[in-house]
């Protein structure tokens, strides 16, 4: 591979290259893809106005990069192996060959039914191929995808059918996790009742559970790949062509809809998964993220296939039926890179050792962290338990805006620290600011990351509201991408990410907005207001804290809760019930009637010696009330 990295010295050149030269970087590697045009410029970008294009008027089809490219050489090898939810049922190993042919299929159904070049496609899927294959034929007939979370309520769903204006969405039946059947059609039959631009939703058949088919509307997956013609001449893009919308949460108002295009997502993709990861010809690789965030996207499905990797797709949970499940798969397929979440191992180190010591986790070279921060003893644990202390822990940093990893180790390569994601990838320029935004240089220094040069896979727009891209990234920091996360370069220039510093919580890794959750707590027809905070917790990273006022009407204060936690569960997901919720009778505000949050953070997180002064509040009175109640 000729962009791969193979030692320390190697990286620290091709970084300084990259940087020196990033135009002449770029196109070497980019030179290892099948473009039916090359480019005219490798980039042109202007961050006042959130404009970037990477390979302008080259011509491609990114399917063609993660299935024809590979054919000839490895087209016998396993693409995607699949494990079910339940251990005893069998799975699937699909070969690239296998893989190609499905995705021709699959994208002649979408042609049969109207779907053209730039029409949007909402995927709601458990995790089975039918997700991965679905994305590839999107991007093989030239459709934006969009996935939505599985886990996300109806009311969610139809936000982003909304936003995006789709024209199809593909789901299945229901969906298995551990020892629950969730049905999943039913949700997008409760969401189609507000939405009005879904002309056909196409069903997997998973869990067999009776569903209510719309005729005219709803249609069999089965049915219509029986139907399909089985070749098919992938649809020729612009390397600016958008690929996907993804979508995510900020500090204000309704999840944004992050925008990749093709060519520059396709070559950093594949550039970082077989860096990072120091992914050989015969490795099996997984990826435990699901494809409803933007790891899925990038680095089980993308990134693996762009790079002819063998990737494990899992349907299950990580704890059914019982807390040995993902060492379990690594022995059964020998899994070499294993990549997941400190949540995931804080959970599963809650069991203990003995869900581990059945296995030999022999074939593990490399480990890898990503989501959140992982603290030190999750890390040493995961290190010395999984990793048997012989695997590097790759903790990787980056978002759904950066469409691929940022700043991280390079497996075996980079020298490790617990809880630092170390130094940045090629090409990545990470700049840190204080509040004014003078970049603070040299190291031992802690303040705001900004990153101030392009990079392939980063956003585009925010779909619909370029405006918001502006004001949300390149707004704050004149010049630069703000990231949002706060962050320290130690005095060996090692990076460690210290969490955000926006209204942004990350809650088992999933981000979520305060103010998402709070206008989802609002919703309930007896609360006045509402705020919400994250405070530490062991398993989940952090927690939701809400403090509520509300009209009590009668109603226990135990009801009161469960009435609001239905309240966000229908409105987002369970993912965002708070975990806590104190009823108040008012929230501390400024004079000018701004809600002081630091306040609210501090005594969740049941540190309330150094509140500040508070005299100046419109309502010093509350803050006692809220300190002896609190959760
Ligand atoms: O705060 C950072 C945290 O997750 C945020 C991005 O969330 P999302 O877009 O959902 O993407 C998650 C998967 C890439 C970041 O702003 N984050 C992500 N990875 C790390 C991290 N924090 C610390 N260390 C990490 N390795």
């Amino acid at each position: 591979m000729l962009t791969k990295i193979e030692n320390l010295s190697e990286y620290f050149l091709a970084y300084e290259k990259s940087i020196a030269n990033p135009e002449t970087f770029w196109e070497r590697v980019a030179n290892q893809f099948f473009w039916r045009k090359k480019w005219d410029r490798v980039v042109d970008y202007d961050f006042e106005k959130a404009e970037v294009k990477w390979f302008e008027n080259a011509k491609l089809n990114i399917t063609e990069n993660m299935l024809e490219r590979h054919l000839y050489t490895i087209g016998d090898k396993p693409a995607i192996i699949w494990e079910p939810n339940d251990p005893k049922e069998a799975g699937i190993t699909l070969t690239y060959q296998q893989l190609f042919e499905k995705v021709c299929e699959f994208s002649n159904v979408l042609l049969n039914n109207g779907v053209k070049k730039g029409d949007r496609v909402i995927i709601y899927m458990p995790m089975i191929p039918e997700a991965a294959i679905a994305m590839m034929a999107c991007a093989r007939v030239g459709a934006v995808h969009s996935v939505v979370f599985a886990g996300f309520s109806s009311s969610a769903l139809a936000d982003r059918i909304i936003n995006c204006e789709a024209k199809v969405v593909l789901t299945s039946d229901g969906n298995f996790r551990g020892a629950k059947s969730i049905p999943v059609k039913a949700v997008v039959d409760e969401a189609l009742e507000k939405c009005t631009t879904i002309e056909k939703v196409i069903v997997v058949e998973r869990t067999k559970t009776e569903v209510t088919m719309q005729a005219g509307r709803d249609l069999w997956w089965h049915e219509e790949t029986a139907k399909a013609e089985k070749t098919h001449k992938a649809e020729v893009m612009d390397s600016e062509d958008m690929l996907f919308i993804l979508y995510t949460s900020g500090s204000t108002g309704q999840p944004k809809g992050v925008v990749h295009t093709t060519g520059g997502y396709m070559v950093y993709t594949q550039f970082s998964f077989q860096n990072v990861f120091q992914y050989n010809s015969d490795d099996v690789y997984w990826c435990t993220a699901d494809v409803g965030w933007i790891t899925g996207h990038s680095y089980i499905v993308y990134g693996p296939l762009l790079a002819g990797a063998t990737t494990v797709m899992f349907e299950g949970v990580p704890t059914y039926p019982d807390a040995g499940r993902f060492w379990e798969i690594i022995d059964k397929y020998q899994v070499n890179q294993f990549y997941t979440a400190p949540t995931a191992i804080r959970a599963l180190q809650a069991y203990g050792l003995d869900p581990v010591l059945p296995y030999k986790l022999d074939s593990l070279k490399v480990l890898g962290s990503v989501g959140e921060p992982i603290n030190e003893e999750a890390w040493h644990w995961y290190h010395d338990h999984i990793g048997k202390g012989k695997c590097p822990i790759v903790d990787t940093w980056w978002q759904t805006e950066t469409g691929g990893i940022m700043i991280s180790p390079l497996a075996g390569l980079t020298p490790t620290k617990p809880a630092y994601a170390t130094l940045p990838l090629p090409g990545i320029r990470p700049v840190i600011v204080d509040a004014e935004g003078n970049e603070l240089k040299g190291n031992g220094v802690e303040g705001n990351l900004c990153i101030n040069f392009p990079w392939p896979s980063m956003i585009r727009t925010t779909y619909g509201d370029h405006q918001r891209c502006i004001d949300t990234y390149f707004s704050t920091y004149k010049g630069m991408y703000f990231t949002g996360d706060g962050v320290r370069r130690d005095e060996d220039g090692y990076y460690r990410i210290m969490g955000r510093v926006d209204d942004v919580i990350n809650v088992s890794g999933h981000r979520m907005g305060t103010a998402e959750v709070e206008n989802a707590i609002n919703e309930h027809p007896l609360v006045v207001e509402s705020a919400v905070v994250g405070y530490p917790h062991d398993i989940k990273g952090q927690g939701i804290y809400a403090y509520v006022i509300c009209d009590a009407e009668g109603r226990t204060e135990g009801s009161l809760k469960e009435e609001i936690k239905a309240t966000v569960n229908k409105i987002i997901g369970p993912i965002a019930k708070p975990d806590k919720i104190q009823l108040v009778t008012g929230l501390p505000k400024t004079r000018s009637g701004k809600i002081m949050r630091r306040i609210l953070r501090k005594v969740a997180e049941n540190d309330t010696s150094s509140l500040g002064d508070t005299s100046t509040l419109l309502n010093p009175e509350v803050v006692e009330e809220i300190i002896k109640g609190a959760q």
